[in-house]
């Protein structure tokens, strides 16, 4: 079995080291030896350590190896959109196996690689792309596929949990927990290729001082949930954004670079799956894993099942996300003001579970001023924005010091 690999990094070192560490055991399970047929890199010149592979089987003609014909195996670990796409869709289409760690490409394009995979002939596998080491997509398709999957949880940003554990262990504020993960090489360069969408910029060092007074952690959660929408359709809702949990939850110990994944299926029940969501070795881990099983079908002369797209559910606007919430307000410390405040979350029909009164502690606090930390009932995203725009409005409401989401059973 000739493998060629695409990127000599982080990821692609630690495939080549342990492709030689551990080649008479994957070949004994493979039931042929892997051989490397070439590595394609940027630049030629680059150190790359003490790797055990001969110096000419590197390129800077990563469509060249790809095209030779005694590659069987494409492994992708460059990075990216192109020339990533081109490269895959082209080995693809020529009938080769493809595995890749690519998570942006597989997002961006996931389907035009299925597509060329079913035109080729040959598999396209990605578990390094999702949470690093940590098996899931295979667990996912074929371990739990006689259940109904509800619901998928996951904390799969080990840079942003690793800030978030800091903040929670220390009190520290977002810009000091950044500072550590960058000194300790866990954050990237540009900080925003980690930190997106609703990210974690907004958490604040008293919203965790809140949280944890809930008994609470505040993770950045990426959620897929089914449900179903006003109409009585089926829907998923998908989304990213940081939440409070409770310590009693499983996620809820998923501290510093881990990852995790939460999966709730209808027989099955809760299961989490734990580990390195990212680094070298771990990711070496998944896609080798990938090369295993790719190199054992083309040996048996048959590919994977495709995925299954049989559900086509609409995925649910945001507006319509179901969830609970944490609003911490500072208000004018006089009679009547709860009954306002209260006032307003039952005109967009957002309930209240708690309410908890103190003494303004932020940096909006003054005298005179009182904190009210409210917890809502379920209710959809767009009647608590409505709720909190309206609040901003109020005279008696200083300021809305946070709005966060609430996840997981009480
Ligand atoms: N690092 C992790 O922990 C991790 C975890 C999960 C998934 N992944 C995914 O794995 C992939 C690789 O990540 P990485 O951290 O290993 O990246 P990396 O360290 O930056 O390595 C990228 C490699 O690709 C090569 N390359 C870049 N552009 C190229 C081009 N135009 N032609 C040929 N070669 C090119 C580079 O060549 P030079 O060496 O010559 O510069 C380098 O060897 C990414 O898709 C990433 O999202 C990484």
């Amino acid at each position: 079995m000739r493998l060629a690999l695409l990127g000599c990094g982080t990821v692609g070192q630690e495939v080549v080291r342990l492709l030689h560490e551990q080649s008479a055991d994957l070949a004994a399970r493979i039931g042929a030896p892997l051989e490397i047929a070439g590595i394609a890199v940027r630049r030629l010149g680059r150190d790359r350590g003490d790797l055990p592979v001969a110096e000419d089987l590197f390129t800077t003609d990563a469509l060249g190896l790809i095209k030779r014909d005694d590659v069987d195996v494409v492994v992708e670990v460059v990075g990216g959109i192109e020339p990533a796409r081109s490269w895959l869709v082209e080995a693809l289409r020529a009938g080769k196996s493809v595995v890749t760690a690519n998570k942006a490409l597989l997002a961006e394009d996931g389907v035009a690689l299925h597509e060329a995979a079913a035109e080729g002939g040959g598999d396209l596998y990605y578990e390094a792309s999702v949470a690093g080491a940590i098996p899931l997509l295979r667990p996912l398709r074929e371990s739990l596929h006689g259940d109904r999957i509800n619901r998928v949880t996951g904390i799969v940003n080990g840079t942003t949990n690793f800030i978030l554990s800091a903040m929670d262990a220390t009190g520290a504020g977002f810009a000091e927990a950044l500072d550590e993960a960058t000194a300790l090489g866990y954050a990237e360069a540009d900080p925003t290729a980690d930190v997106h969408r609703e990210g974690i910029t907004e958490v604040t060092a008293a919203d965790m001082a809140s949280a944890q007074a809930m008994g609470c952690t505040i993770n950045l959660l990426c959620i897929a949930a089914r449900g179903v929408d006003p109409t009585g359709r089926e829907t998923v809702s998908v989304r990213v954004h940081p939440a409070m949990i409770p310590r009693s939850h499983p996620l809820a110990s998923v501290g510093d670079a881990f990852n995790a994944v939460f999966v709730e299926a209808d027989a099955a029940g809760q299961l989490m799956f734990y580990g390195r969501g990212a680094g070298g070795a771990p990711t070496a881990s998944a896609v080798l894993g990938d090369v295993v099983a790719v190199s054992r079908n083309r040996l048996a002369g048959v590919r994977a099942a495709s995925e299954s797209a049989y559900a086509d559910l609409a995925v649910r606007p945001m507006g319509e996300a179901l969830t609970r919430y944490h609003v911490s307000l500072d208000v004018a410390d006089r009679p009547g003001v709860l009954a306002s405040v209260a006032s307003v979350f039952a005109r967009h029909d957002v309930s209240i579970a708690t309410v908890r009164q103190g003494s303004a502690g932020g940096p909006a606090g003054r005298d005179g001023d009182a904190e009210l930390v409210i917890v809502t009932h379920v209710a959809p995203d767009a009647a608590l924005a409505a709720t909190v725009g309206e609040l901003r409005g109020l005279d008696i409401v200083r300021s809305v010091t946070s709005v966060l989401r609430v996840e997981g059973d009480a």
